[in-house]
């Protein structure tokens, strides 16, 4: 089977971070896969701040922080370290955290036992990128935060889909895409370009252990919202876009939502299943 290239700074980087003997030290010595700073001040309590803001703000923006939560079941998709997993876990009965590495999803259940409720906690591993093992209907929301950017074209939307799949009817979906922008026109090159350096041996290898090297090998898609709506199972209802004030996505017959928390190139799909 031919390599798939895009998988491949993900993987270097569960590999390299367990070299380190803690997510403390794996946050101070490369920081390149979640926060993009690197420096001996940084700690895995202020990482993980960073998650439980941000999931709580998005909950409540989206309308998605309602009483119940505590019963309920939330399926992440691209937990990776747990940055975001452990406020789940604060959030939800059951937690289904998937990633592509094994190595951060190990590294997730150490951050959910320090920091999150760990009883809660099923990690899965997305063995070919883009299925869930998950059961069908088992979860009121599926949630996905920087993440379906990175994957190829038809793995982003497949693993949409299977979000729709998980999700049981009158639960929702709120998955984060990322727009054009005008530096795509170097970026998804130069990204492309680097990925398919990776296929080198040894030197492919040496290559994707770069941090500012893998950046760019990260940028695979730009998904719009129609694409994405298109794509999936028609079964959505309360279809709503969310994004910057500034940006200018749209989706056809989609309501429009607006935070300024949200980055500007980012947009968000938040939809209930009918
Ligand atoms: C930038 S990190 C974001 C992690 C987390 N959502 C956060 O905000 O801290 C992207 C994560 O997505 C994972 N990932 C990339 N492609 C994936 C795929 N096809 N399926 C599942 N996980 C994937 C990576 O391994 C990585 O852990």
């Amino acid at each position: 089977m031919r390599r798939r290239l895009q998988l491949i700074p993900w993987k270097t980087a569960g590999r390299v971070s367990e070299q380190f003997a803690s997510a403390d030290e794996v946050i101070r010595q490369t920081g390149w896969v979640f926060n993009n700073e690197t420096g001996s001040q940084l700690t895995i309590d202020e990482f993980v701040a960073t998650g439980d803001n941000e999931v709580l703000a998005y909950l409540e923006v989206f309308g998605l922080r309602t009483p119940g939560n505590d019963e309920r079941t939330v399926v992440e998709i691209g937990c990776g370290i747990g940055r975001m997993t452990c406020a789940f876990t604060h959030e939800f009965s059951i937690v289904y955290a998937c990633d592509l590495d094994a190595g951060f999803l190990e590294r997730c259940r150490e951050t959910v036992a320090r920091f999150g409720k760990v009883d809660r906690l099923r990690t899965i591993e997305v063995g070919d990128g883009r299925s869930l093992e998950v059961p069908t209907d088992v979860a009121d929301l599926a949630f996905s935060y920087i993440t379906l950017q990175h994957c190829e074209i038809d793995d982003a939307l497949e693993l949409a889909s299977e979000s729709v799949r998980v999700v049981r009817a009158g639960g929702y979906v709120a998955l984060n895409f990322r727009s054009r922008s005008g530096a795509d026109a170097l970026l998804l090159p130069a990204g492309a370009l680097i990925r398919s350096l990776f296929r080198i041996p040894r030197f492919g290898r040496w290559l994707s252990q770069r941090r500012t090297v893998a950046r760019f090998a990260w940028q695979v898609n730009r998904l719009q919202p129609d694409a994405v709506i298109r794509s999936l199972p028609n079964v959505l209802t309360e279809v709503k876009v969310w994004r910057h004030p500034r940006s200018n996505v749209f989706g056809t017959g989609a309501e429009i939502g607006t935070f300024d928390g949200i980055n500007p190139h980012h947009w968000w799909l938040v939809a209930r299943i009918a």
